[in-house]
């Protein structure tokens, strides 16, 4: 079987992907997709043009574009620019599991320091694919390493996104990256997204997306009222704000948004769009 470099001589955007870093192909499809609507919530057009260049079924793969990824994006575009225009000074933003995400240019190339921390083999697929930018730095790691906290600023205080990523995780791994960030980055924001419970049990057990795509197990649910209570035990973070995928554009999700209002298939079906400030008390300081 070819390897990826002997495929790569042959197609350059032919890719190998598989697992979870092959999800990160599934925003950048529904991201895509959102170009051609006339109500968009983004402009992305490098996304367009990269599910236009890149040899792989996406259609076949993931079935029907959704909206709930261009949600996510807008949701995290929308905090990084507020973020960014509160900064005096040149600002820095750090994106965990960052993979075929084009939202540096989607924000419009700021002056920022940005970091990309992601597995070995989608950095590798992010410098094949994406622009060269002197801003944009990539950090090949493990965000459960925190090898990465060494490799990107920690002053100024950065916006620490993790869009898609921690529900891949387990629930004492999610604490525990969210406690070292507080420890390493005070006075920084966060933002990640959730499933619920059931959902992830759904993954567990083999959730099939379309007739040729499974999605990978995503262990770590939480129902989105106990996210208060979850991100309150974690020393030295506060809560700003969750909201669920249905709120921040109901009349893009109206069937999603009506059930969503009904406590119990809220708690069952709704996922989480979470910010966090990381507090700046001493006694915060990283150790
Ligand atoms: C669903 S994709 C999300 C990509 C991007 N955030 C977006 O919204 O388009 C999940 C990403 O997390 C990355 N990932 C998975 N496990 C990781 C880990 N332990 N550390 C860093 N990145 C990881 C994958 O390689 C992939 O790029």
């Amino acid at each position: 079987m070819a390897d990826d470099s002997e495929q790569t001589r042959e197609d350059p955007a032919r890719l190998s992907l598989s697992g979870v870093p092959e999800t990160m192909l599934w925003p950048l499809w529904n991201r895509a997709a959102e170009m051609r609507r006339q109500d968009r919530l983004i402009e992305d057009p490098m996304a367009a043009g990269l599910v236009a260049r890149i040899t792989y079924d996406f259609a076949g793969r993931f079935g029907r574009p959704s909206v709930f990824h261009p949600i996510r994006a807008r949701v995290s575009d929308d905090l990084i620019r507020a973020f960014l225009l509160r900064q005096p000074h040149k600002a820095s933003v750090v994106v965990l599991g960052e993979g075929l995400e084009t939202q540096f240019w989607r924000l419009g190339a700021p002056d920022v320091t940005w970091s990309s921390v992601d597995l070995p083999e989608a950095i590798a697929v992010r410098q094949r694919l994406l622009p060269h930018h002197p801003a944009v730095h990539h950090v090949a790691c493990s965000a459960l390493d925190p090898a990465w906290m060494d490799a990107v600023p920690a002053v100024p205080a950065p916006f620490i996104s993790a869009a898609g990523l921690l529900m891949y995780f387990q629930d004492e791994e999610v604490r525990t990256l969210l406690a070292r960030i507080a420890t390493r980055f005070p006075g920084g924001e966060i933002f990640f997204d959730t499933i619920t419970p059931p959902i992830s049990r759904r993954t567990q057990r083999g959730w099939q997306i379309t007739r040729h795509y499974t999605a990978p197990p995503m262990p770590w649910g939480i129902a989105i009222d106990a996210l208060p209570g979850f991100v309150g035990a974690i020393p030295g973070i506060e809560l700003l704000s969750v909201q669920s995928y249905a709120d921040p554009f109901p009349q893009r999700t109206r069937l999603y948004s009506l059930l969503s209002r009904i406590g119990p298939l809220r708690r069952r079906f709704a996922g989480g769009l979470v910010h966090l400030r990381i507090k700046d008390a001493p006694g915060n300081r990283a150790g």
